[in-house]
């Protein structure tokens, strides 16, 4: 796995967001992308799963690369439960895996099994789904944009040791947040400014 990012320009509505920016990112590595509310963090998670197009520059992924993605707020079918909605994403793939959804359920401290609609669902709960989802069908490249808002003490341990052991199997995590999640091993950590990383 090895994506590589260059000049990548993005505007919005006549904002230059995205100014020429690149990034080299290989297999196994963990990085950080800090940036300002607005900076551009999830605009280039969105550019790069292709939920948005590029004005200019190129970003390249080996074709068989799979992509997790869990950006902004995770959205769901509210009315079914959480086992029907992750059925659902993980069957689109044919990559539903269970004995790992059930394990990931179990480090979340939630129950899989719960009929309540997801509509019901905390924050922080719904947030811990959206991280599952972006992991449980052994995704390789993981992009998770403020992976860690509503996550209690624990959950955030538990995050944290799901995130290194995602690296120990070389998976590559990309983590754009504002705070500083200084518990990580991070290998670079990138600040986006005036459309730059530097
Ligand atoms: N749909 C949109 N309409 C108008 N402006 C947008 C839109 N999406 C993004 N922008 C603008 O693009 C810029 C970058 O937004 P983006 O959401 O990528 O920032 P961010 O770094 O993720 O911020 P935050 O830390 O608040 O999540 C902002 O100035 C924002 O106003
Ligand atoms: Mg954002």
């Amino acid at each position: 796995m090895r994506l590589e990012i260059v000049n990548l320009t993005k505007r919005i509505k006549g904002q230059l967001v995205l100014n020429q920016l690149n990034l080299t990112v290989d297999s196994g590595e963990l990085v950080h992308i800090i940036g300002a509310n607005g900076s551009g963090k999830s605009t280039l998670f969105k550019l790069i799963v292709n939920l948005m197009d590029a004005d200019d520059g190129t970003i390249t992924l080996a074709p068989s690369t799979y992509v997790g993605a869990l950006i902004e707020n995770p959205s769901f079918m509210e009315n079914e439960s959480v086992k029907r909605n992750i059925e659902f994403l993980a069957k689109i793939n044919h990559n539903y895996n269970e004995p790992r959804i059930r394990q990931l359920f179990q480090l979340f401290n939630l129950d899989y099994d719960n009929k309540k609609r997801i509509q019901g669902y905390s924050l922080g709960m719904r947030q811990k789904v959206g991280i599952i989802q972006s992991i449980m069908e052994n995704q390789d490249l993981i992009l998770l944009d403020e992976p860690t808002r509503g996550l209690d003490q624990e959950a955030l341990e538990t995050f944290q040791s799901i995130v290194s052991n995602l690296i120990h199997e070389q998976k590559t995590v990309i983590i754009a947040s504002h705070d500083n999640l200084s518990e990580l091993p991070f290998d670079r950590v990138l600040k986006l400014a005036n459309g730059k990383l530097e």
